[in-house]
C-alpha cells in the first residue's frame, strides 16, 4: 500500500478517528495508521501489509467495528433517511428507507453469526479456553459458506434512485445520505478485506492446530 500521507496528516486523522480506536492500549500505532489509510482507501488493500499484526489486535478491531456499525453508522444513516422521508413529497424516500432496512437487517444478522461462531472461537483461544471439536468444525463450515457480499454495488443503486426521482440531485439531505452511505461502504470494505484475508487465515491456522491436537 503506497500513499502520499505525511506523518502529520496521519496523526491528525488518528486523533480524530472514531471511538473504536480511542483506547490506545489495544492497538499499536502502526496498526492504527494502517487502518486510517485503509478505511479511506480500501482498494489499496494488500493482505501482506497486515499479516504481521497480532491476532488480538485484529480481533479487537473486528469486534469494535461491529459495535461501531451498530451504534454509529446504522443509527446515523437511519436518522438521515428519516429526515429525507419527512422532507420529500415523492415515494422515493420510502423506497430508500425500505432498501436501507433490508440492508441493515442483513448486516445485523451477518455480524451476529460472525460473533457467535468466529469471534467466539478466537475469544476462547485468546483467554486460554480450549475450543471444543464441535466449535472447530462449526468454524470451518461457517467460513466455507459465509460470504461478505453484503457490500452492495452502491453506485448502481444510487443511479436507480436518481433516475426514479431526478429531484433528488438537488436535495441536500439526499446528498448527505449518499455521502454517509459511501463512507460506510468504504469502512465495510476495509473490514471485510481484513476479515477475509487476514483474520480468517490466522483463524484457520488455529483451527488446524486444534484439530490435530484433538485427533491425536
Ligand atoms: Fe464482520
Ligand atoms: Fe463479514
Amino acid at each position: 500500500m503506497k500513499l502520499n500521507f505525511t506523518i502529520n496528516d496521519l496523526n491528525q486523522k488518528i486523533t480524530s478517528f472514531e471511538r473504536r480506536f480511542n483506547d490506545d492500549s489495544e492497538y499499536s500505532d502502526d496498526f492504527k495508521k494502517m487502518m486510517v489509510i485503509l478505511n479511506t482507501h480500501p482498494n489499496f488493500f494488500n493482505a501482506e501489509d497486515f499479516s504481521h499484526f497480532s491476532l488480538k489486535e485484529i480481533h479487537t478491531y473486528i469486534e469494535r467495528s461491529h459495535d461501531h456499525y451498530r451504534a454509529y453508522w446504522l443509527f446515523k444513516i437511519e436518522g438521515t433517511i428519516e429526515q429525507l422521508v419527512a422532507n420529500t413529497n415523492t415515494n422515493t424516500a420510502k423506497v430508500i428507507k425500505a432498501f436501507f432496512d433490508h440492508f441493515k437487517n442483513e448486516l445485523l444478522l451477518h455480524m451476529r453469526l460472525e460473533e457467535a461462531v468466529i469471534l467466539k472461537f478466537v475469544e476462547n483461544h485468546l483467554y486460554g479456553v480450549v475450543n471444543s471439536l464441535q466449535l472447530q468444525k462449526m468454524v470451518v463450515e461457517f467460513i466455507q459458506t459465509h460470504s461478505d457480499n453484503i457490500i452492495l454495488d452502491l453506485p448502481k443503486i444510487f443511479s436507480v434512485f436518481e433516475e426514479n426521482d431526478p429531484s433528488l440531485n438537488a436535495n441536500l439531505i439526499y446528498s448527505i445520505f449518499k455521502n454517509q452511505l459511501s463512507n460506510f461502504q468504504n469502512d465495510l470494505k476495509a473490514h471485510s478485506f481484513i476479515e477475509d484475508e487476514v483474520y480468517v487465515p490466522k483463524l484457520l491456522g488455529l483451527v488446524s492446530e486444534g484439530l490435530q491436537f484433538n485427533d491425536n
